[in-house]
């Protein structure tokens, strides 16, 4: 399942569109670059549905700094690298801690809505971190005040061409190099090349692989898996971090998130007797790292044969909560649960793919003239499980290096890019064509129950059976958007699984069931994959030069 396609469609007529730097991906790693980018060059900035649908725009707890009065980037240093469990790269986690807060004091420029008191920035605490550190806005609203700043930045104040409802397809790579993107328009159905002589990889995560998630529908994992298929490395997939409060009640599309700040506030789980458990699992409580708490919510659920738990925040005043949690409390009326009298269910929820593509510290990845930034990477700043409220920092940190990088690609190009012509191949595939929903149900169903957050050597190997079987069968005469993003999330959950099989350990996000130890002797490492050249994406992904 490595080869791109567009079945069908070869023969209709491109468009074609030619940037400087072509940033895919409208989230805050996005945004970020193409904003910096703008600065110096033409930028097109592509998002697959609006700005407003992206995991940023979602974010509610805020983004960690060491801003506050007492901290420092080495205590924020030493908390990454303890909840990442042994697999974070230092180097990297020293640029994040480092470079961090003024890059946070920038968006504060921009964004003038983060919560103060008297003129004073207020700092949340989430767990894992020593101390407060996590800025927010409109209490936990964060990731959409943040998407509004920088949006009207990018549209307003700078020279990004904005395109919207645009699926990228496949990366355009010639000789091994990224040339830019394949993309079909979701509104008219037309097939875009953009040219670029860099290209910047920002689409997020794969949530939406698990089918039960916190992240909007757009979160298919395209970016690794077009990544890859172009021969990319990518790493650490088998690391996909479940947060502990996802709301646990049926017929949720995107689960409602309930953030982690509600706990740094005082907020309790408790298992069904009404009992506070976390306080036996880690003398943190309630506040442990992530991984932690996912552990001892599952060792709880298992023991009363219950699938959730529950978060208690009766204790707090009801309307200090609904101040500083509006889209939370919002969101539970619309359950019709009130935060302030009830105890609200909550079970573990697919949330953050920590893996990716890989890069180094500037954001380049193995492909020449491709970056990454954001979700979709795998800079190693998470190690084996992420720190809360690391991520948005990760995008707006590594975006900007991207930024300060990318002349190395655009300065030794020059006009040659521009000049460039293609032909796609034909690569129409042909039999009976399949139900793009059906498969994803399937595949979403094997993931979730086979693959989760408790894995074994026996529900691996039989979901790797079963998503070599969907994928044997798999046909489309017709590829859109659900069929491309079909066959991507299949790419990435078949890898999935097998980094989770391969992986008999358990550490950080990944637990293992019949590995219930890390073992570092074996398994302090990543494990990167890369596809063969002969495999690459030879097909409709590689352009031609034509003559
Ligand atoms: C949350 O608000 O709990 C999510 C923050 C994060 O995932 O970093």
């Amino acid at each position: 399942m490595t080869r791109p396609y567009v079945a069908s469609r070869a023969d209709e007529v491109l468009h074609r569109r030619s940037f400087d730097v072509l940033v895919l991906g409208g989230g805050i790693a996005g945004m970020t670059a193409a904003i910096g980018a703008a600065r110096r060059w033409r930028v097109g900035l592509l998002t697959q549905s609006t700005l407003e649908e992206t995991t940023t725009f979602l974010a509610q707890g805020g983004i960690a700094a060491a801003i506050g009065e007492g901290d420092s980037p080495g205590l924020h240093f030493e908390d990454t690298l303890k909840a990442g469990a042994g697999l974070c790269d230092e180097e990297a986690v020293r640029v994040l801690v480092n470079e961090g807060p003024d890059r946070v004091r920038e968006l504060m420029e921009i964004c003038p809505r983060f919560d103060k008191v008297d003129g004073q920035i207020v700092l949340g605490r989430e767990g894992a971190h020593s101390l407060p550190r996590i800025v927010h806005a409109g209490g936990d609203a964060t990731g959409s005040e943040v998407t509004s700043a920088l949006a009207e930045a990018a549209r307003l104040g700078s020279r990004v061409q904005l395109y919207e409802d645009e699926f990228v397809i496949d990366l355009l790579t010639l000789e091994g190099r990224c040339m830019g993107a394949l993309t079909l328009n979701l509104a008219d159905g037309g097939l875009t090349l953009n040219v670029a002589m860099v290209t910047v990889l920002a689409t997020g995560g794969a949530g939406q692989v698990y089918g039960r998630t916190t992240n909007p529908a757009v979160a298919t994992g395209d970016g690794v898996a077009m990544a890859y298929r172009a021969g990319a490395a990518v790493r650490d997939l088998e690391f996909v971090q479940f947060h502990p409060t996802g709301l646990a009640v049926p017929g949720q599309k995107t689960v409602q998130l309930i953030t982690e700040a509600l706990r740094g506030e005082g907020a309790y789980l408790r298992n069904a007797a009404g009992e506070r458990f976390m306080t036996a699992h880690d003398p943190r409580g309630e506040l442990a790292s992530r991984d932690i708490v996912v552990r001892a919510m599952v060792a709880e659920m298992r023991r009363e044969g219950t699938d959730h738990v529950f978060l208690d925040a009766t204790h707090l005043d009801a309307g200090w909560l609904q101040q500083r949690f509006p889209s939370v409390t919002a969101g539970l009326r619309e359950h019709g649960l009130d935060l302030a009298t009830q105890l609200i269910p909550v079970a573990p929820v697919c949330h953050y793919f920590i893996g990716g593509v890989v890069t180094d510290v500037w954001g380049r990845t193995t492909v020449p003239g491709l970056y990454a930034s954001g979700e979709v990477a795998s800079t190693g700043v998470h190690g084996a499980n992420r720190l809360a409220s690391n991520s948005l920092l990760e995008g707006l940190v590594f975006s900007d290096r991207v930024v300060r990088d990318v002349d190395r690609y655009i300065g030794r190009l020059g006009e040659d890019v521009r000049r460039l012509s293609f032909d796609i191949p034909e690569a129409v595939m042909r039999g009976r064509s399949s139900d793009a929903g059906e498969a994803r149900r399937r595949l979403t169903g094997i993931m979730q129950s086979e693959v989760g957050v408790l894995r074994r050597r026996e529900d691996l190997q039989k979901a790797l059976v079963e998503l070599g079987e969907l994928t044997s069968e798999i046909r489309f005469d017709v590829m859109g958007e659900a069929e491309y993003q079909v066959l991507n999330m299949l790419t990435l959950g078949t890898q999935i699984a097998k980094c989770a099989l391969l992986r008999e350990e358990s550490r950080g996000v990944h637990l293992r069931d019949d590995f219930p130890d890390v073992d570092d002797e074996r398994w302090r490492r990543h494990i990167t994959l890369r596809l063969p050249e002969h495999e690459r994406s030879e097909g409709v992904g590689e352009v031609r030069r034509r003559g």
